[in-house]
């Protein structure tokens, strides 16, 4: 049995387990603690807005729903989900153990967005979530909030591209901004899809951490409002540095991807004022990070191709600043910043 926020969970894994998840019946990643305490904050935030019925719709333990339930209102219809039975006997026990009030279902996911609508909904699978998001938007209402988990992280950023082609319909790139450019294809390919059922969507977080990625974000129907988004969705190519649009030169063409906004400052104001350190630091990197579209660089590998020492991060970017260009930091890796500067103008103040 663990605890996790206002949670008490039986699970069948320890604590100290970490990586991605493990194809097995209620099982309970400590990893992902950071993300479902973000979604805690996700969830007030859009139940202020109005959402009432909710689902978790690939739930292992419940451990997201009864969270969900008991750390926001009792007034949230929670649906808990799992087509596994073992899983949902264990949620039967979880839900019983934690004395809330919620419908707990054993179905495959698409079938039950199907049939039950929603205001929001969870969709946290093993590895991929490409084949389950054209079912998402049968389940919405005409304004909903969705999350996102993708676990193919690799996939994504271009270590597998084919599979990335076969499963996004988009063409990934491993090199530097290699993450972000993974995360954007995640985003360009829900903006996509949502766009066939004539859904707008627009992302409210979109994040990197451990081995996944994670999106929160709101989706509208209209015909106006989805062509409005799927004006985000374009290419980034290499040519002195990122650049955004359509080249023919070009050797590294990445995309279709989300080349809009990542973060909504509203939801990162929020974040920013939590209580949980981690989550606060890395909102001010979501801040400060959504001012630039274009992926980010690496210090180090840009030191490397130079063969020079790596300059301290912050006396870069100032540096950048002070002639002129926009640069960040970004929270995808430590050492890497976002400019608008070409790579030959980044490199002479290396
Ligand atoms: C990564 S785990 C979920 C972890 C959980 N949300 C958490 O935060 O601890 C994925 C779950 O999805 C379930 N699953 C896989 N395919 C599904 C489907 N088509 N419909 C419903 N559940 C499914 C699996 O049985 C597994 O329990």
């Amino acid at each position: 049995m663990i605890e996790e926020g206002k949670a008490k969970i039986f699970t069948v894994i320890n604590k100290d387990y970490k990586g991605p998840g493990k194809k097995s019946a209620g099982f309970y990643n400590p990893t992902w603690h950071l993300d479902r305490d973000i979604q805690i904050l996700f969830c007030r935030h859009i139940y202020q807005q109005g959402a009432r019925k909710f689902l978790d719709g690939m739930a292992a333990t419940g451990i997201r729903g009864i969270r969900i339930k008991k750390e926001i209102s009792k007034d949230i219809s929670i649906d808990i989900n799992d087509v596994s039975k073992k899983s949902y006997e264990i949620i039967l026990k979880n839900v019983k153990e934690n004395g809330i009030e919620a419908t707990i279902l054993n179905e495959k996911f698409c079938n039950l967005v199907s049939r039950k609508k929603y205001d929001y909904i969870d969709l946290d699978p093993y590895g991929s979530p490409s084949p389950y998001i054209p079912c998402i938007f049968e389940g919405l209402k005409k304004k909903g909030f969705i999350s996102i988990s993708a676990t193919d992280v690799a996939t994504l950023s271009g270590v597998f591209k084919k599979t990335c082609m076969r499963r996004y319909l988009a063409n990934p790139l491993k090199m530097q901004g290699a993450k972000e450019i993974g995360l954007r294809i995640l985003l360009g390919y829900i903006a996509r899809i949502a766009g066939i059922f004539d859904y707008s969507f627009k992302p409210m977080l979109s994040y990197h951490y451990a081995h996944y990625f994670r999106v929160y974000g709101s989706i509208e129907k209209g015909v106006k409002k989805a062509e409005k988004s799927l004006a985000c969705v374009g290419q980034f190519y290499w040519e002195n540095g990122w650049k955004i649009g359509k080249s023919l030169n070009a050797k590294k063409i990445a995309g279709p991807l989300w080349t809009g906004k990542l973060h909504d400052k509203n939801f990162i104001k929020i974040l920013e004022s939590s209580e949980n350190k981690k989550i606060k630091e890395m909102a001010k990197k979501f801040m400060e990070e959504d001012a630039i579209s274009l992926p980010y660089y690496e210090s180090g590998k840009i030191a490397k191709e130079i063969k020079t020492r790596q300059p301290s991060l912050d006396k870069l970017i100032e540096k950048l600043r002070r002639h002129g260009w926009e640069a960040a930091r970004t929270h995808f890796a430590g050492n890497a910043f976002k400019t608008n500067a070409g790579y030959d103008e980044i490199k002479s103040y290396f």
